[in-house]
Protein backbone atom coordinates (compact mmCIF):
# COMPACT_ATOMS: atom_id res chain seq x y z
CA UNK A 1 0.00 0.00 0.00
CA UNK A 2 1.33 3.26 -0.42
CA UNK A 3 2.01 5.70 2.52
CA UNK A 4 0.48 9.10 2.52
CA UNK A 5 1.22 11.84 5.63
CA UNK A 6 -1.49 14.44 5.92
CA UNK A 7 -1.04 17.24 7.92
CA UNK A 8 -3.71 16.55 10.17
CA UNK A 9 -5.33 19.40 12.26
CA UNK A 10 -7.59 17.18 14.72
CA UNK A 11 -10.87 19.02 12.96
CA UNK A 12 -13.75 17.62 10.56
CA UNK A 13 -11.91 17.90 7.16
CA UNK A 14 -9.02 16.09 8.05
CA UNK A 15 -10.33 13.44 9.58
CA UNK A 16 -12.97 12.61 7.00
CA UNK A 17 -9.73 12.65 4.94
CA UNK A 18 -8.31 9.77 6.93
CA UNK A 19 -11.11 7.58 6.03
CA UNK A 20 -11.65 8.83 2.10
CA UNK A 21 -7.29 8.55 1.50
CA UNK A 22 -7.56 4.51 3.07
CA UNK A 23 -10.66 4.39 0.64
CA UNK A 24 -8.47 5.18 -2.42
CA UNK A 25 -6.07 2.34 -1.26
CA UNK A 26 -3.73 4.63 0.78
CA UNK A 27 -2.17 3.61 4.49
CA UNK A 28 -2.42 7.33 6.55
CA UNK A 29 0.32 8.39 8.86
CA UNK A 30 -1.38 11.38 10.51
CA UNK A 31 0.78 14.29 11.28
CA UNK A 32 0.02 17.29 13.86
CA UNK A 33 2.07 19.99 14.52
CA UNK A 34 1.86 21.95 17.64
CA UNK A 35 2.31 25.53 17.59
CA UNK A 36 0.23 26.54 19.97
CA UNK A 37 -2.55 26.09 18.44
CA UNK A 38 -4.57 25.04 22.21
CA UNK A 39 -6.16 22.13 20.36
CA UNK A 40 -6.67 19.24 22.71
CA UNK A 41 -4.32 16.72 21.16
CA UNK A 42 -5.45 13.31 22.82
CA UNK A 43 -8.64 13.59 21.91
CA UNK A 44 -7.71 14.28 18.46
CA UNK A 45 -5.35 11.32 18.00
CA UNK A 46 -8.23 9.34 19.39
CA UNK A 47 -10.12 10.61 16.25
CA UNK A 48 -7.41 9.69 13.73
CA UNK A 49 -7.05 6.05 14.97
CA UNK A 50 -10.48 5.80 14.74
CA UNK A 51 -10.78 7.02 11.78
CA UNK A 52 -8.01 5.02 10.20
CA UNK A 53 -4.71 6.24 10.78
CA UNK A 54 -1.96 3.38 10.89
CA UNK A 55 0.29 5.76 12.99
CA UNK A 56 0.17 9.78 14.42
CA UNK A 57 3.05 12.00 14.66
CA UNK A 58 2.56 14.30 16.94
CA UNK A 59 5.56 17.42 17.13
CA UNK A 60 5.88 20.22 19.37
CA UNK A 61 7.31 23.01 16.83
CA UNK A 62 6.95 26.07 18.30
CA UNK A 63 10.54 26.84 19.50
CA UNK A 64 11.77 26.15 15.82
CA UNK A 65 8.20 28.61 14.51
CA UNK A 66 9.80 31.40 16.54
CA UNK A 67 13.38 31.09 15.86
CA UNK A 68 13.22 30.46 12.08
CA UNK A 69 9.57 31.81 11.00
CA UNK A 70 8.60 34.24 14.04
CA UNK A 71 11.68 36.20 14.28
CA UNK A 72 12.87 36.82 10.49
CA UNK A 73 9.15 37.94 10.05
CA UNK A 74 10.00 40.57 13.23
CA UNK A 75 12.93 41.38 11.83
CA UNK A 76 11.53 42.24 8.83
CA UNK A 77 8.09 44.24 9.85
CA UNK A 78 6.49 41.75 7.49
CA UNK A 79 3.38 42.70 7.49
CA UNK A 80 0.85 41.91 4.29
CA UNK A 81 -1.78 44.92 3.18
CA UNK A 82 -0.91 46.94 5.61
CA UNK A 83 -2.70 45.06 8.61
CA UNK A 84 -2.23 40.98 8.59
CA UNK A 85 0.60 39.80 10.72
CA UNK A 86 0.72 36.56 9.02
CA UNK A 87 0.09 33.78 11.67
CA UNK A 88 -1.26 31.39 9.53
CA UNK A 89 1.05 32.32 6.24
CA UNK A 90 3.95 31.51 8.40
CA UNK A 91 2.84 28.60 10.32
CA UNK A 92 2.05 26.75 6.94
CA UNK A 93 5.52 26.18 5.19
CA UNK A 94 6.67 25.08 8.57
CA UNK A 95 4.31 22.20 8.82
CA UNK A 96 4.78 21.48 5.56
CA UNK A 97 8.75 21.36 5.99
CA UNK A 98 8.28 18.90 8.32
CA UNK A 99 5.49 17.23 6.78
CA UNK A 100 8.25 16.28 4.24
CA UNK A 101 10.72 14.88 6.52
CA UNK A 102 7.65 13.00 8.46
CA UNK A 103 6.98 11.42 4.73
CA UNK A 104 11.39 10.67 4.45
CA UNK A 105 11.29 8.92 7.77
CA UNK A 106 8.45 6.77 7.10
CA UNK A 107 9.51 6.07 2.99
CA UNK A 108 5.88 7.62 2.38
CA UNK A 109 5.46 8.34 -1.02
CA UNK A 110 2.88 10.74 -0.69
CA UNK A 111 1.71 14.41 1.25
CA UNK A 112 -1.70 15.25 1.54
CA UNK A 113 -3.21 18.55 2.98
CA UNK A 114 -6.85 19.40 4.27
CA UNK A 115 -7.15 23.06 2.73
CA UNK A 116 -9.96 23.88 -0.06
CA UNK A 117 -9.27 25.03 -3.74
CA UNK A 118 -9.91 28.65 -2.63
CA UNK A 119 -7.43 29.38 -0.20
CA UNK A 120 -3.92 30.55 0.46
CA UNK A 121 -3.04 27.23 2.24
CA UNK A 122 -3.16 24.78 -0.41
CA UNK A 123 -0.40 26.88 -2.24
CA UNK A 124 1.59 27.14 0.54
CA UNK A 125 2.04 24.02 1.44
CA UNK A 126 2.16 22.88 -2.44
CA UNK A 127 5.13 25.40 -2.58
CA UNK A 128 6.85 24.42 -0.11
CA UNK A 129 6.76 20.47 -0.69
CA UNK A 130 7.50 20.81 -4.09
CA UNK A 131 10.34 23.42 -3.54
CA UNK A 132 11.90 20.15 -0.40
CA UNK A 133 11.05 16.96 -2.47
CA UNK A 134 9.79 17.63 -6.00
CA UNK A 135 9.03 13.82 -6.33
CA UNK A 136 6.47 13.77 -3.49
CA UNK A 137 2.84 13.44 -4.85
CA UNK A 138 0.36 16.05 -3.09
CA UNK A 139 -3.12 15.33 -2.59
CA UNK A 140 -5.76 17.20 -1.54
CA UNK A 141 -8.56 15.97 -0.61
CA UNK A 142 -10.64 18.68 0.52
CA UNK A 143 -10.68 19.98 -2.95
CA UNK A 144 -11.14 16.92 -4.83
CA UNK A 145 -13.87 14.71 -2.83
CA UNK A 146 -17.97 14.43 -4.07
CA UNK A 147 -19.26 16.04 -0.42
CA UNK A 148 -20.94 19.14 -1.01
CA UNK A 149 -21.58 20.13 2.60
CA UNK A 150 -20.66 19.93 5.82
CA UNK A 151 -23.59 17.68 6.75
CA UNK A 152 -22.27 15.16 4.27
CA UNK A 153 -19.10 15.07 5.77
CA UNK A 154 -20.89 14.63 9.01
CA UNK A 155 -22.60 11.74 7.91
CA UNK A 156 -19.88 10.26 6.43
CA UNK A 157 -17.76 10.48 9.38
CA UNK A 158 -20.98 9.21 11.56
CA UNK A 159 -21.50 6.11 8.79
CA UNK A 160 -17.49 5.38 9.20
CA UNK A 161 -17.66 5.73 13.36
CA UNK A 162 -15.17 8.68 13.28
CA UNK A 163 -16.45 10.85 16.66
CA UNK A 164 -17.17 14.26 15.59
CA UNK A 165 -18.57 16.94 17.95
CA UNK A 166 -21.62 17.94 15.80
CA UNK A 167 -22.98 20.14 18.78
CA UNK A 168 -19.40 21.70 18.75
CA UNK A 169 -19.88 23.50 15.52
CA UNK A 170 -18.54 27.23 15.46
CA UNK A 171 -20.15 29.67 13.22
CA UNK A 172 -16.70 30.75 11.91
CA UNK A 173 -13.42 29.47 10.17
CA UNK A 174 -10.71 29.67 12.60
CA UNK A 175 -6.72 29.01 12.54
CA UNK A 176 -4.56 29.53 15.60
CA UNK A 177 -1.06 29.52 16.43
CA UNK A 178 1.17 31.32 18.99
CA UNK A 179 1.58 34.47 16.72
CA UNK A 180 -2.10 34.99 16.33
CA UNK A 181 -6.27 34.02 15.52
CA UNK A 182 -7.32 34.31 11.74
CA UNK A 183 -10.79 34.22 11.16
CA UNK A 184 -13.49 33.59 8.60
CA UNK A 185 -16.53 32.97 7.64
CA UNK A 186 -19.94 32.60 8.40
CA UNK A 187 -21.32 36.23 9.40
CA UNK A 188 -18.35 37.65 8.42
CA UNK A 189 -18.90 36.90 4.72
CA UNK A 190 -20.42 40.13 4.41
CA UNK A 191 -17.90 42.63 4.19
CA UNK A 192 -20.39 45.29 6.10
CA UNK A 193 -21.67 43.50 9.06
CA UNK A 194 -19.72 44.40 12.34
CA UNK A 195 -18.28 41.21 13.42
CA UNK A 196 -19.51 39.98 16.69
CA UNK A 197 -17.98 39.28 19.90
CA UNK A 198 -17.95 35.67 19.53
CA UNK A 199 -15.93 36.17 16.36
CA UNK A 200 -12.99 37.51 18.74
CA UNK A 201 -11.35 34.18 20.46
CA UNK A 202 -9.07 35.88 22.32
CA UNK A 203 -9.74 39.21 22.98
CA UNK A 204 -13.26 38.74 23.22
CA UNK A 205 -15.13 40.89 25.73
CA UNK A 206 -12.17 43.56 26.12
CA UNK A 207 -14.64 46.10 24.58
CA UNK A 208 -16.45 45.71 28.17
CA UNK A 209 -13.47 45.43 30.77
CA UNK A 210 -12.68 48.12 32.54
CA UNK A 211 -8.96 48.47 32.18
CA UNK A 212 -6.19 50.80 33.39
CA UNK A 213 -3.26 52.21 31.02
CA UNK A 214 -0.42 50.35 31.68
CA UNK A 215 3.29 50.65 30.78
CA UNK A 216 5.68 47.74 29.66
CA UNK A 217 9.00 47.63 28.10
CA UNK A 218 10.19 45.66 25.46
CA UNK A 219 14.23 44.78 25.18
CA UNK A 220 15.43 43.86 21.77
CA UNK A 221 19.05 41.99 21.27
CA UNK A 222 19.75 42.30 17.52
CA UNK A 223 16.26 42.42 16.59
CA UNK A 224 14.70 39.78 18.32
CA UNK A 225 13.38 40.42 21.88
CA UNK A 226 14.89 39.40 24.61
CA UNK A 227 13.25 40.74 27.83
CA UNK A 228 9.85 42.09 29.47
CA UNK A 229 9.76 45.03 32.24
CA UNK A 230 13.30 44.77 32.87
CA UNK A 231 13.31 40.59 32.91
CA UNK A 232 14.99 38.33 30.60
CA UNK A 233 12.43 36.20 29.36
CA UNK A 234 12.21 33.05 26.77
CA UNK A 235 11.15 33.64 23.10
CA UNK A 236 8.08 31.29 23.68
CA UNK A 237 7.06 32.66 27.45
CA UNK A 238 7.28 36.16 26.11
CA UNK A 239 5.21 35.21 23.08
CA UNK A 240 2.56 33.66 25.70
CA UNK A 241 2.98 36.70 27.90
CA UNK A 242 2.07 39.40 25.70
CA UNK A 243 -0.80 37.79 24.52
CA UNK A 244 -2.42 37.73 27.82
CA UNK A 245 -1.72 40.87 28.57
CA UNK A 246 -2.60 42.05 24.82
CA UNK A 247 -5.79 40.08 24.56
CA UNK A 248 -7.26 42.04 28.05
CA UNK A 249 -7.12 45.12 26.49
CA UNK A 250 -7.82 43.92 22.99
CA UNK A 251 -4.75 45.04 21.19
CA UNK A 252 -3.92 43.53 17.77
CA UNK A 253 -7.59 42.98 16.65
CA UNK A 254 -7.86 43.93 12.43
CA UNK A 255 -10.85 43.59 10.34
CA UNK A 256 -10.05 43.70 6.88
CA UNK A 257 -10.51 43.54 3.30
CA UNK A 258 -7.88 40.75 2.00
CA UNK A 259 -6.33 40.25 -1.40
CA UNK A 260 -5.98 36.23 -1.78
CA UNK A 261 -2.93 34.95 -3.95
CA UNK A 262 -5.82 32.88 -5.83
CA UNK A 263 -7.62 36.26 -6.80
CA UNK A 264 -10.37 36.12 -4.63
CA UNK A 265 -11.13 39.40 -2.33
CA UNK A 266 -12.21 38.20 1.17
CA UNK A 267 -13.04 39.56 4.72
CA UNK A 268 -11.23 38.28 7.48
CA UNK A 269 -10.99 39.60 11.23
CA UNK A 270 -7.33 38.87 12.95
CA UNK A 271 -6.10 38.70 16.68
CA UNK A 272 -2.81 39.38 17.44
CA UNK A 273 -1.71 40.69 20.07
CA UNK A 274 2.08 39.94 21.20
CA UNK A 275 2.93 40.02 17.06
CA UNK A 276 0.84 43.52 17.11
CA UNK A 277 3.23 44.97 20.23
CA UNK A 278 6.76 43.32 18.73
CA UNK A 279 5.88 44.66 15.37
CA UNK A 280 5.37 48.21 16.88
CA UNK A 281 8.16 48.15 19.19
CA UNK A 282 10.82 46.96 16.97
CA UNK A 283 9.79 49.38 13.69
CA UNK A 284 10.24 51.81 16.65
CA UNK A 285 13.78 50.76 17.61
CA UNK A 286 14.49 50.88 14.19
CA UNK A 287 13.69 54.29 13.65
CA UNK A 288 16.11 55.22 16.57
CA UNK A 289 19.30 53.37 15.18
CA UNK A 290 18.87 53.03 11.31
CA UNK A 291 19.68 56.04 9.03
CA UNK A 292 17.27 57.35 7.17
CA UNK A 293 18.22 55.73 4.16
CA UNK A 294 18.51 52.34 5.50
CA UNK A 295 14.91 52.61 6.89
CA UNK A 296 13.40 54.01 4.06
CA UNK A 297 14.67 51.32 1.84
CA UNK A 298 14.37 48.64 4.10
CA UNK A 299 10.13 49.66 3.96
CA UNK A 300 10.23 48.51 0.64
CA UNK A 301 11.87 45.06 1.68
CA UNK A 302 9.43 44.38 4.59
CA UNK A 303 6.23 44.74 1.71
CA UNK A 304 8.14 42.36 -0.54
CA UNK A 305 8.84 40.03 2.16
CA UNK A 306 5.12 40.17 3.45
CA UNK A 307 4.03 39.22 0.22
CA UNK A 308 6.30 36.29 -0.29
CA UNK A 309 5.17 35.04 3.30
CA UNK A 310 1.67 35.40 2.05
CA UNK A 311 2.10 34.14 -1.51
CA UNK A 312 3.78 30.86 -0.12
CA UNK A 313 7.19 31.38 -1.66
CA UNK A 314 9.39 31.29 1.67
CA UNK A 315 11.43 28.32 0.19
CA UNK A 316 12.49 30.61 -2.51
CA UNK A 317 15.88 31.94 -3.39
CA UNK A 318 14.46 35.62 -2.76
CA UNK A 319 13.31 34.77 0.51
CA UNK A 320 16.62 33.78 1.82
CA UNK A 321 18.63 36.57 -0.35
CA UNK A 322 16.18 39.26 1.34
CA UNK A 323 16.32 37.36 5.05
CA UNK A 324 20.04 38.24 4.29
CA UNK A 325 19.60 41.67 3.58
CA UNK A 326 17.25 42.21 6.42
CA UNK A 327 20.06 40.54 9.15
CA UNK A 328 22.34 42.83 8.11
CA UNK A 329 20.23 45.93 9.15
CA UNK A 330 19.79 44.47 12.68
CA UNK A 331 23.21 44.48 14.09
CA UNK A 332 22.34 47.58 16.27
CA UNK A 333 18.51 47.13 16.99
CA UNK A 334 19.51 46.69 20.38
CA UNK A 335 17.74 48.45 23.21
CA UNK A 336 14.17 49.20 24.92
CA UNK A 337 11.03 50.50 24.00
CA UNK A 338 8.17 51.25 26.40
CA UNK A 339 4.31 51.27 25.33
CA UNK A 340 1.65 52.61 26.69
CA UNK A 341 -1.30 50.05 26.52
CA UNK A 342 -4.47 51.46 26.34
CA UNK A 343 -8.35 49.73 25.29
CA UNK A 344 -7.73 48.27 21.97
CA UNK A 345 -4.41 50.18 21.49
CA UNK A 346 -0.98 50.30 22.00
CA UNK A 347 1.45 53.66 21.97
CA UNK A 348 5.33 53.36 22.18
CA UNK A 349 6.04 56.29 24.66
CA UNK A 350 9.89 55.56 24.98
CA UNK A 351 12.83 54.02 23.40
CA UNK A 352 16.92 53.93 24.16
CA UNK A 353 19.37 52.10 22.59
CA UNK A 354 23.64 51.82 23.17
CA UNK A 355 23.28 52.59 19.05
CA UNK A 356 20.91 55.66 19.15
CA UNK A 357 21.29 58.02 16.38
CA UNK A 358 19.77 60.42 17.86
CA UNK A 359 22.00 63.71 18.68
CA UNK A 360 20.07 65.83 21.37
CA UNK A 361 22.70 68.76 20.46
CA UNK A 362 21.85 68.82 16.69
CA UNK A 363 17.81 68.34 17.30
CA UNK A 364 17.45 71.14 20.42
CA UNK A 365 15.92 73.76 19.69
CA UNK A 366 17.35 75.44 23.14
CA UNK A 367 20.70 76.76 24.34
CA UNK A 368 22.97 73.64 23.44
CA UNK A 369 22.25 73.70 20.01
CA UNK A 370 25.32 72.89 17.58
CA UNK A 371 24.28 72.41 14.32
CA UNK A 372 25.26 74.98 12.26
CA UNK A 373 22.44 76.62 10.52
CA UNK A 374 24.49 78.75 8.27
CA UNK A 375 25.19 75.37 6.49
CA UNK A 376 21.44 74.52 5.49
CA UNK A 377 20.97 77.62 2.86
CA UNK A 378 23.94 76.23 0.71
CA UNK A 379 22.41 72.95 1.15
CA UNK A 380 19.04 74.23 -0.28
CA UNK A 381 20.19 76.31 -3.12
CA UNK A 382 21.95 72.85 -4.25
CA UNK A 383 19.05 70.73 -3.36
CA UNK A 384 16.88 73.01 -5.50
CA UNK A 385 19.12 73.74 -8.43
CA UNK A 386 17.84 71.18 -10.49
CA UNK A 387 14.20 72.67 -10.29
CA UNK A 388 14.78 76.49 -9.86
CA UNK A 389 13.27 78.50 -12.24
CA UNK A 390 14.40 81.72 -13.89
CA UNK A 391 17.69 80.95 -14.14
N1 LIG B 1 -6.48 34.73 5.09
C1 LIG B 1 -5.45 34.26 5.94
C2 LIG B 1 -4.30 33.74 5.13
O1 LIG B 1 -4.46 33.41 3.99
C3 LIG B 1 -5.91 33.30 6.97
C4 LIG B 1 -6.50 32.02 6.49
C5 LIG B 1 -6.83 31.25 7.70
N2 LIG B 1 -7.61 30.09 7.56
C6 LIG B 1 -8.72 29.90 8.28
N3 LIG B 1 -9.24 28.73 8.32
N4 LIG B 1 -9.29 30.86 8.95
O2 LIG B 1 -3.21 33.65 5.62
Amino acid sequence: MKKVVLAYSGGLDTSVAIRWLKTKGYEVIAFMADIGQEKTTDAAIRRARTAGASKVVVRDLKKKFIAEYLWPALKADAVYEGRYTLATALSRPLIAAEQVAVAHEEKAAAVAHGCTGKGNDQVRFEVTVQALDGRLEILAPVREWEFKSREEEVLYAQRHGIPIDVSKKNPFSIDKNIWGVSVEAGILENPNAEPPEEAFQWTRGAGKRNVKERLIEVEFLKGIPIGLNGRRKEALSLIEELNQIGALYGIGRTDMMENRLVGIKSRETYEAPAATLLLQAHKDLESLVLDRELLHYKESVSQKVAEIIYYGLWFTPLRKALDAFVNATQGKVTGRVRLKLRKYSAQVVGRNSPYSLYRESLATYGAKDAFDQRLAKGFIDLWALPYKSNR
